[in-house]
């Protein structure tokens, strides 16, 4: 699909992965929604850009479908969704106090699983009522990020892991259920990222995963992600797959 001129919302757009993409859409001459519990950033990025920034706790059906709605009357169906909005939040099951408690699982399976299956049922209903696309015969594209924790299980983010592997896990049903609308469903896994999230690790930390990430060794820069999420949009072939983007890394 040619991005020029096509609308699209990224949630998580205020910060990181999200707002890299939100960028590098709006810099291919995308209209983009940021959608973003951090309303004071969404707008500052969305200013930038030209796009439209609304608040919105993806993991709320009312605050979906408000910001979704805001984002068609703004700028029309979104033809590309970008789900990046997410926390880490990581601990453990079992720790020194304790079992962790419950609501540290279910504040993680919101956000990551819930959010983004909210956020793609609501942008894949406003992508099945638009015409296909002359040139691929495609109504839209649905991204989410899950990670490549969701396939490596480092321990001490048992939820995290788990929450990641289901949204890959999502990719190949959700893309054969949408197949019949002409709508593409893909993921993201990424490494280790320059990101507020992870800059946020202890430093030694990040040193170990540097040190264990074969090529580059490096974090992975938010907009390298973005151009991933660029090649999928004008990529018609991927569909109901995971992408790692992780140097190599695995974790253990
Ligand atoms: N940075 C990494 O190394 C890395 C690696 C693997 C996966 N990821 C995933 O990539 C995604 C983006 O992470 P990032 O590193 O850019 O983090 P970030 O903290 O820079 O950005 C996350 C954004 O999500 C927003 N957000 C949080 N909860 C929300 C909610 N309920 N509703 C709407 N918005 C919400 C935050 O306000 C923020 O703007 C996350 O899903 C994260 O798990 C990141």
């Amino acid at each position: 699909m040619l991005i020029n001129g096509m609308a699209a919302v990224v949630t998580g757009g205020s910060s990181g992965l999200g707002a890299a993409t939100a960028r590098h859409l709006a810099g291919l001459g995308a209209k983009v929604a940021i959608l973003d519990v951090n309303l004071d950033l969404a707008q500052e990025v969305a200013a930038e850009i030209g796009g439209l920034a609304v608040e919105c706790d993806v993991s709320s059906e009312e605050n979906g479908e408000a910001a979704i709605k805001a984002a068609r009357e703004a700028h029309g169906p979104a033809r590309i969704s970008v789900c990046c909005a997410g926390i880490s939040e990581s601990r453990r099951m079992l720790g020194r106090d304790g079992p962790a408690p419950l609501a540290h699982h279910t504040r993680l399976v919101n956000v990551h699983l819930v959010g983004t299956y909210n956020i793609c049922r609501l942008a894949a209903a406003d992508m099945a009522a638009c015409e296909p696309l002359p040139d691929t015969g495609e109504r839209g594209v649905l991204i989410n990020t899950a990670s490549i924790a969701g396939f490596d299980g480092p321990p001490g983010a048992i939820t995290y892991d788990a929450v990641k592997a289901a949204i890959a896990a999502m990719c190949l049903p959700m893309s054969r259920e949408l197949s019949r609308h002409a709508i593409r469903v893909m993921a993201i896994a990424p490494g280790m990222f320059e990101t507020p999230m992870a800059t946020g690790l202890r430093q030694e930390y990040i040193n170990e995963m540097t040190d264990r990430i074969p090529f580059p060794k490096r974090f992975g820069n938010p907009a390298e992600y973005a151009a991933l999420v660029e090649t999928i949009v004008t990529s018609p072939m991927l569909n109901g797959e995971t992408i790692r983007i992780d140097g190599g890394l695995r974790m253990t």
